[in-house]
């Protein structure tokens, strides 16, 4: 009987509690009074404890069934943006109230829509100096494409190492914007790993990209088409400027071409980038004030999360030709000189997170200055185009969505390039007896997915949606009959 029981404590010990994830359980977290619906863990992964380089993850242990749901890797970009982004405005397991006035923390309740309802997911802060994650060696901060790439691909071995009872799930990368370039330079870093026999031996199934940086031609080429198709130029301007560029927009090659994009910007500079159809205002304080904008828009950026849904600039996306090009790219706190950002409110986020005690519940270290977008880092996009990944990644199987809202031009464009036959014609998915968005799929398993009325930021915008996809991205085997599906659980649709 006794040595049973040895035996039994002994087994306790060894398949549950591993020291990592033991230091990384978060017990209690300021601003949340609640029970937790699943384990959480965070801490750092040190990849050089010589020159202390430590990357920093929050992971939320799925609120379903963990040992079977997929483990999936969410990347925020910029680069230089936190994935706390993500975590705290977009899918994470809480919701935020602003914060309270005398100098109160924000406070937390359960986000019905996190993507913890259905996936074990691990927030990572990449490449070294962003969110919380730093080196003591601050030549790190130089860094780019080809570094943050190798360095997220062993932060992933070791972290496996340190939770192995994950190890057999399924695992998916995803992020959006500028991680367009993180997702699947990571991708191809982890199935060369496979390849090459690296341990431990990640069961990888597929990446997502939401709105993602790609290709600066496909990229660049994007906003004059969307602004004509959004009626935000007139039909004579497209004509003028499509003849003087010759179609291609994102070099001009003559003065002309150059002189009628300028125009172009001009009559797109006010909107708000990141959902044109909002306005580009959202305090209280602006509504109650600016008298430029009519009552009617005046409650756009309510969705059904306690935050009005943020008309921030961090977190490249088009129009404006701001394509990513070769070379440096400028944080935005870069571009920006610092100054104060229209249509930004990272106030939630900000005054959370740079508190000392929640620090200390995340196991953060002290003395960081967390910033939703940092500029502290030199950043150099040096592996080119996406698209040769994409085609790689492809045509080894593993299936693939891209999910885009505005401007999708750019994203539609490279995704017919590569020539993939059309296996699933354009059409539209649903939700809860609407019609979410588009869907079209193509073979080698490359879905392409519109979110109607969504801004940059999907989960950000439409959580319900966003939920809805995600599910069904890994639920079954086959994403189109699962976007065909009636007897979805999170409401009815008609097919
Ligand atoms: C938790 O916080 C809410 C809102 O501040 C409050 O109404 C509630 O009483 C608190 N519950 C507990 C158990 O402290
Ligand atoms: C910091 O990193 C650079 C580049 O890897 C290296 O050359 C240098 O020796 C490092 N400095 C220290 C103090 O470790
Ligand atoms: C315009 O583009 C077409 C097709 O891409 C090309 O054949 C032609 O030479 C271009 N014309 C000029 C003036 O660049
Ligand atoms: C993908 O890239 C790997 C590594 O460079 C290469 O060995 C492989 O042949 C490529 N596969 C395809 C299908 O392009
Ligand atoms: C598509 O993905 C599924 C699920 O991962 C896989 O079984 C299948 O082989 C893939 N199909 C192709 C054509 O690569």
């Amino acid at each position: 009987m006794e040595t049973v029981l040895i035996f039994i404590v002994l087994l306790g010990l060894l398949t549950f509690v591993n020291g990592a994830s033991k230091g990384a359980l978060i017990t209690k977290l300021p601003g949340f009074n609640g029970s937790f619906p699943s384990k959480h863990y965070s801490g750092y992964v040190t990849l050089d404890e010589t020159s202390g380089k430590n990357l920093f993850y929050y992971f939320v242990v799925s609120e379903r069934k963990p040992s079977e749901d997929p483990v999936v890797l969410w990347i925020n970009g910029g680069p230089g943006c936190s994935s706390f982004d993500g975590f705290v405005y977009e899918h994470g397991p809480f919701n935020f109230q602003a914060a309270k006035t005398h100098g109160g923390l924000p406070q937390l309740q359960l986000n019905p829509y996190s993507w913890s309802k259905v996936s074990n997911i691990i927030y990572l802060d990449a490449p070294y100096g962003v969110g919380m994650s730093y080196s003591n060696n601050k030549s790190d901060y130089i860094t780019g494409d080809t570094k943050t790439a190798i360095d997220s691909h062993a932060f992933l071995l070791k972290w496996f190492e340190l939770y192995p009872e994950f190890l057999m799930n399924p695992f998916y990368i995803s992020g959006e914007s500028y991680a367009g370039v993180y997702v699947p330079t990571l991708a191809f870093q982890v199935v060369k790993g496979l390849d090459a026999g690296a341990k431990p031996v990640l069961n990888f199934k597929g990446y997502m990209v939401g709105n993602g940086v790609t290709d600066e031609v496909f990229d660049g080429n994007a906003l004059v088409p969307f602004a004509h198709g959004m009626a935000l130029i007139s039909g004579s301007l497209f004509e003028d400027v499509t003849a003087a560029c010759n179609g291609s927009f994102w070099n001009s090659a003559n003065d002309k071409c150059s002189e009628l994009l300028e125009k172009v910007d001009g009559d797109v500079a006010d909107l708000n980038i990141y959902d044109i159809l909002e306005p580009c205002f959202h305090s209280k304080e602006a509504k109650e004030t600016d008298t430029r904008i009519p009552s009617s828009f005046k409650n756009l950026g309510e969705t059904e999360r306690p935050l009005a849904v943020r008309k921030r600039m961090f977190g490249r996306a088009w129009p404006f030709r701001a394509q990513v090009r070769e070379g440096l790219v400028p944080t935005w706190p870069q571009i920006l000189h610092g100054g104060g950002v229209p249509c930004t409110d990272d106030e939630v986020a900000t005054s959370w997170l740079n508190n000392k005690a929640v620090k200390k519940a995340i196991h953060a270290k002290e003395n960081i200055i967390w910033e939703l977008c940092t500029g502290n880092i030199e950043y150099y996009h040096d592996l080119g185009s996406m698209i040769p990944y994409h085609k790689n990644l492809t045509a080894r199987g593993y299936p693939v969505i891209m999910t885009l809202c505005v401007p999708y031009t750019g994203s539609e464009a490279w995704t017919r390039s590569l020539g993939y036959k059309i296996v699933d014609e354009w059409r539209p998915w649903y939700f809860n007896d609407q019609v979410a968005g588009y869907t079209q799929g193509y073979a080698h398993n490359l879905t392409f997915l519109t979110v109607k009325g969504s801004g940059h930021t999907v989960p950000e915008y439409k959580p319900k949606e966003a939920l809805a996809f995600f599910t069904r991205w890994f639920r079954g085997k086959n994403l189109r009959e699962e976007l065909r599906d009636c007897s979805w659980v999170y409401g009815p649709c008609r097919c």
